[in-house]
This record gives C-alpha cells, sequence and structure tokens, in this order.
C-alpha cells in the first residue's frame, strides 16, 4: 500500500510516528502565518514537539532594509537566488529540528509555485523520508485581504517608518507579483500530495490524501477555528469551605466570601455587556455556586472538573508531605507529568480539556468557571507556555482573566474584583531533589504507599 506521497507503508513500520513538515501554500495575507502560528501553539500543547519556520524572517536576516514590492518581481533574479537560499535555508533548519527529536515542522512561506513544492518534496520526503503535509489558504474575497493587510502587514517590519496608505499600496503590487506566477494546488496533477484547501477563511475545506493520525488531527483543528472578533472570559470558582482549610480537591461548597465573589462576578458580567454569552462550569459544587448570578446560558461540563488528586484528594500540603513524602517530592521534581497514585497529572488534564479547546475555538464569547489546574492549563493554551512553566502558572481566586485574540496571539489581562480570598499557590521549591536524594532522604521514613 502507497501513502500519500508514493511511499511503500510496508517498508515503513514507524509510519506512524514519522516527523512531518507542515508546508504552508497561498498568496500574502491569505493567514498563513496566522495559522501556523495557532498550529504550532496547539500541537505543542497536546505534546507534539512542533517549531514554525517563516521565511520571510530569514529574509529579513538576509537583506538590508526592505525597500518596496520590486523585491518581488518575478523577473528580479537576484531578489530571486536571495528569495531561493532563504527558503531553502528555512527547509534545512526545519530537517534539522526534526532530526534532533522534533516531531513537527511548519514551513511558513508563500510556495505558490509548482516548483518550489516539488523542491519541498524532493529534500523533505524524498531526501529525509519525512512526511508532507500542505496547507493552502485560498482567499478571492478583497474584503478580508484588505482587512488582513491593515489589521497585520501595515504594522510588519517591512513597513516601519513608511505611512500606512503608502504600505497597503506596497503590499498589494507585492501580491500582484506572487499572483502573476501562483499555481495552486490541483488534485489531477498533485494527486501523489496529502493538503488541505481552506477557502475565503474557513467557508469551505477540501482534503486530499490524509495521510495518518496527526494529518487528521491538524485537519480537524483548522475545521474548528475561526477569526471572528470575540473574548473568552476565564476564572476560578470563588473562594470554598477547603480553600479556607488548606485542602485540595474534594467538593465543598464556597466559604462567605466565595459567595460575594459569585455576586461580584454576576454584576462584572452585567456591566461588560457581552454579547450572546455563554457560561460553562464544571461539575462541582463550588463553580455551579459561583456562576450562578451569571444572566447567560449555562453548560456543566465533566471535563472541567479540578485535577483528580487521587489518595491525596481532601488532605493538606502539609499531610501529603508527611503521610507520602516520597510522592510529595516527586511532584515537586517534575509536576507536569506526575500523576498521583488513583488519580491524575497536568498531562492527564491537558488531554482531557482537549475537547475543551476545540469546541472553545468554535464558540464566540464564553465565560469559562473553572478550577486552579484547569485554568492553568487553558491559560497555557492561549499564552503559548511550555509544560514546565503550565504548572506554575498563577491563577489567583477571585479574578476574571480576559482573553482576547490580537493579530497573531491573544491579549490577557487580570481583572481582579477586589474581594478578600486565601492564596493557594505553591511556588516551585528552590531545591528540587534529584531521584537519589530522595530515596537517601527517605530510607529512614516508611513507606506508605
Ligand atoms: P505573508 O505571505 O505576507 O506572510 P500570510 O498569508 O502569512 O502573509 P498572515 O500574516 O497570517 O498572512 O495574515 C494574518 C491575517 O489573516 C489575520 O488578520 C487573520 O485574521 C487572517 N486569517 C486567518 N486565517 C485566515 C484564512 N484561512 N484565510 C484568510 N485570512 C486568514
Ligand atoms: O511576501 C511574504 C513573505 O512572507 C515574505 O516576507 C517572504 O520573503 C516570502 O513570503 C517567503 O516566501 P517565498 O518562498 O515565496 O519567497
Amino acid at each position: 500500500m502507497s501513502d500519500s506521497t508514493g511511499q511503500d507503508a510496508a517498508s515503513c513500520p514507524n509510519v506512524i510516528n514519522k516527523p512531518t513538515v507542515i508546508s504552508m501554500v497561498g498568496l500574502p495575507a491569505r493567514g498563513k502565518t496566522y495559522m501556523s502560528k495557532k498550529l504550532t501553539r496547539y500541537l505543542n500543547w497536546i505534546g507534539i514537539r512542533t517549531k514554525a519556520f517563516n521565511v520571510g524572517e530569514y529574509r529579513r536576516a538576509a537583506t538590508d532594509k526592505y525597500r518596496n514590492h520590486d523585491f518581488f518581481r518575478q523577473d528580479n533574479a537576484e531578489a530571486q537566488a536571495i528569495r531561493q537560499k532563504c527558503a531553502l535555508m528555512a527547509i534545512d533548519d526545519a530537517c534539522n529540528f526534526l532530526q534532533n527529536g522534533g516531531e513537527v515542522a511548519v514551513v511558513d512561506a508563500t510556495n505558490t509555485t509548482r516548483e518550489r513544492r516539488k523542491l519541498l518534496f524532493d529534500i523533505i520526503h524524498v531526501k529525509y523520508k519525512f512526511k508532507l503535509f500542505f496547507i493552502e489558504s485560498i482567499c478571492d474575497d478583497p474584503t478580508i485581504v484588505e482587512a488582513n493587510v491593515l489589521e497585520v502587514k501595515v504594522c510588519s517590519p517591512d513597513y516601519t517608518g513608511m505611512n500606512k496608505d503608502e504600505a497597503v499600496q506596497d503590499f498589494m503590487r507585492r501580491i500582484e507579483h506572487y499572483n502573476s506566477m501562483y499555481e495552486t494546488l490541483d488534485h489531477q496533477i498533485d494527486k501523489e500530495l496529502s493538503y488541505i484547501q481552506i477557502f475565503n477563511q474557513g467557508e469551505r475545506f477540501m482534503v486530499h490524501k490524509l495521510a495518518g493520525h496527526l494529518q487528521s488531527r491538524v485537519v480537524y483543528y483548522l475545521m474548528n477555528i475561526h477569526v471572528l472578533p470575540r473574548t473568552i472570559y476565564l476564572t476560578r470558582h470563588g473562594e470554598s469551605q477547603m480553600n479556607l482549610e488548606g485542602k485540595i480537591g474534594g467538593d465543598s461548597d464556597l466559604s462567605p466570601r466565595g459567595e460575594e465573589y459569585a455576586i461580584a462576578l454576576g454584576e462584572y458580567v452585567e456591566k461588560e455587556k457581552i454579547q450572546n454569552l455563554k457560561v460553562w462550569t464544571s461539575e462541582l459544587k463550588r463553580t455551579k455556586a459561583t456562576a450562578r448570578h451569571v444572566k447567560a446560558p449555562l453548560e456543566n461540563w465533566k471535563a472541567l472538573n479540578e485535577i483528580d488528586a487521587g489518595i491525596c484528594e481532601g488532605m493538606t500540603y502539609e499531610e501529603i508531605q508527611e503521610k507520602y513524602p516520597k510522592e510529595f517530592a516527586l511532584r515537586d521534581q517534575d509536576k507536569f507529568h506526575y500523576r498521583y497514585p488513583g488519580g491524575e497529572s497536568y498531562q492527564d488534564l491537558v488531554a482531557r480539556l482537549e475537547p475543551v479547546i476545540m469546541e472553545l475555538e468554535r464558540q464566540e464569547n464564553v465565560l469559562v468557571v473553572c478550577h486552579q489546574a484547569v485554568a492553568r492549563c487553558l491559560l497555557a493554551y492561549f499564552q503559548d507556555k511550555s509544560s514546565e512553566d503550565l504548572a506554575y502558572l498563577k491563577v489567583p481566586l477571585h479574578t476574571v482573566i480576559k482573553l482576547t485574540p490580537v493579530a497573531y496571539g491573544c491579549r490577557v489581562e487580570f481583572v481582579s474584583l477586589n474581594i478578600e480570598a486565601v492564596n493557594t499557590h505553591r511556588e516551585k521549591p528552590k531545591n528540587v531533589k534529584t531521584d537519589r536524594s530522595i530515596d537517601e532522604a527517605l530510607e529512614t521514613v516508611p513507606d506508605h504507599i
């Protein structure tokens, strides 16, 4: 059986785990960089080591200050040579990344000619035997293109110091140069290639020769994202009785200050006047109670429940350290991967929350009322935080976190509703014990597990 690139799958037993290059295709201002960055963030968050290589950045590093669109003329031989060299450097770095533990490399360039795509295929697939998947963005709606140019291109380093109208005009000429040579992917000519074509910001999709699990996940993700303006509001539940006692997990009621926060949250949402807001809570009492004064349709998600601390549920950190010293030290050593006996790790939580992220991507304005560990995972996705940082992100009680998409990222604002609460954040200890020192320190302590 052949895979999409004509390769005999039986001759390659690791075909499922083979590193993949995702190559963007499309005219300038078609959202290629936007999708490259967003997809890279998503894949890293779900635990797939991914890096984007933007050819525009190589070009800027290889040339003096950008002058004008003439650089992109097809008859500009000198510039063509520079562009070819930059593309090769990016492809080379992408392949190096995959040879050194990377799993997915995204080559973010226009790749608008069949000749360029053949070059990619020859290096990536024929030489290195990596999988190759193309994402082509086709957009013939001039209002979308103009809005994109105004949103991100006029602020590009190419146009520093140039006035906005001149920059727009120059960019439009640049697009024309590319358009004169543009050959879109074609299911008859490019029948061996794996690709998705996205028309007018997701109005329609065409998927060709999908090869494997990773590619289907990428396609599923791309089919769920949108670019409509919206804000996601993220908050933990109000202070709970167990927060007051310093105990983790459980399903306790709100404290009197937690009740105050629930009322304040209702008032805050009212004042924000949010269009078509939806509210999501976990299935635990404290999030439902916190959301009950918010006037908007509500859904409870089991996937939003707090991390399951297994045998440590209902204990304080001090009690855990006392009763299960080895477990306590192991968690400090690698908090993201550590799984409570009978419970979950942060890594498990990310997997549990993936459908929540996918649904959040589909929605517009949503208020998510959840828990400390869950909020850290969601925040890490939006802020592009590494798994090492994720488990220590600060998410204080009685604070609303506003997440608003801007350009290629997300603006994050912490709005405290000014109601006192206990601090439940435990810092990463300065001197984390090694495996050996944990065992040495515990030689005299009986193992309870
Ligand atoms: P260039 O080739 O100049 O680097 P580009 O194709 O990488 O351009 P971006 O810089 O990513 O274009 O453009 C960002 C804009 O694209 C954002 O305003 C975003 O809303 C918009 N966008 C995101 N997805 C799409 C899409 N599928 N089609 C068209 N525009 C999109
Ligand atoms: O025009 C947009 C751009 O991102 C340039 O900044 C970059 O030099 C170029 O595309 C990369 O694509 P190509 O490989 O076609 O030169």
